[in-house]
Parts: structure tokens; C-alpha cells; sequence
């Protein structure tokens, strides 16, 4: 699913390998988005156009089996994040949007610093204004 999306250019993969045995510890995809502005959480979403939003979405996310629970998927939720702010210099994003698959990952989410989008209890946003705020206070 990965490889097709990547070669129809419609999203970016992203590995980490692990070097010693060679192998794949985890990956993510990111591409281009759009978001309504009616419904984003308050207070990005306050007199937004009502035209299409940039954002990033972050596709695809997976680690392997023998890799899980050690942090790496929070590392590359991290990864995503950053990738996508570096890329705000050259074209704007209002964040970056994740849809995940059942209600147990939100709180997983939401301690990495995404929040919900009113209305889509599964899909959520961390917000370039939270990222910066939050990047600000890590350095
Ligand atoms: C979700 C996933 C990427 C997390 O990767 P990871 O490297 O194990 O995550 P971390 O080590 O950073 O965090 C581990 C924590 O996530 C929790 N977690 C992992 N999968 C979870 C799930 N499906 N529901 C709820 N919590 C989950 C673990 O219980 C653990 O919690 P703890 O820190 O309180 O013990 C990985 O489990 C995975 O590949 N899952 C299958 C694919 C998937 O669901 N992708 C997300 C699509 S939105």
C-alpha cells in the first residue's frame, strides 16, 4: 500500500532501520492535506477562511513487532511533526492531522500533543502553533 502511494506521488515513506541487523524498525508516511476550518479546535480554528486548510497528514505509522513498546513510535510520531514544521518555511500548513484506527490511540496521541478535531472523534491535530509552542519550550 506504502510503495503504490509513494510511487503515485501521493505520500512520502519514511523508515527506521535498525543498522546491525539491517531490518526495519518502523516507518511513516506523510503527504499534503487539506482540513475544513469548520470543524478545528479552538483557537487555530477562529476565523479561518472557509476555503480549504493546508496541513500535513500523517498516513501511515508502524513499528515491528520486536521494536514495539521501546518508544520508537513516539519518536517517529515526533519525526512526522518536525519534518512537517521544517517544511512551513517554504509552503504553510495548519498542523498536522493523524486519523487513527480505534478510540485506545487518541490518548496516545493526545500525550504527544495532538487534540481532537470537533466532530471526528478519531481524527486529530497537532497544530503548527502548538508545535512551535512546544518545540520553544524542549530547546
Ligand atoms: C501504535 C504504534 C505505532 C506504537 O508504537 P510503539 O513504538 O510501540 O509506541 P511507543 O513505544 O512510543 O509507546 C508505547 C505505548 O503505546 C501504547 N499503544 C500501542 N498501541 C496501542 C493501541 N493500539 N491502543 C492503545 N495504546 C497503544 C502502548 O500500550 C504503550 O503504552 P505505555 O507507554 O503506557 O506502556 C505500534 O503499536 C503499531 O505499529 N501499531 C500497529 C499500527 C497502528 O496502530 N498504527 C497507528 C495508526 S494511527
Amino acid at each position: 500500500m506504502s510503495s503504490q502511494q509513494v510511487k503515485r506521488d501521493l505520500a512520502t515513506v519514511h523508515l527506521a532501520i535498525d543498522n546491525l541487523p539491517g531490518t526495519i524498525a518502523g516507518f511513516y508516511s506523510l503527504c499534503n492535506f487539506t482540513v475544513n476550518a469548520n470543524p478545528l479546535p479552538e483557537p487555530v480554528g477562529r476565523r479561518l477562511p472557509r476555503t480549504a486548510i493546508p496541513a500535513h497528514l500523517l498516513g501511515y505509522l508502524g513499528v515491528s513487532l520486536d521494536y514495539k513498546n521501546q518508544g520508537l513510535g513516539g519518536v517517529l510520531v515526533n519525526a512526522a511533526v518536525d519534518a512537517a514544521e521544517s517544511q512551513t518555511a517554504v509552503a504553510a500548513s495548519i498542523g498536522v492531522v493523524v486519523h487513527v484506527l480505534d478510540e485506545g490511540l487518541v490518548a496516545w496521541y493526545q500525550q504527544i500533543g495532538f487534540q481532537r478535531i470537533p466532530e471526528h472523534p478519531l481524527h486529530l491535530i497537532m497544530t503548527m502553533a502548538d508545535i512551535r509552542r512546544l518545540r520553544a519550550v524542549e530547546r
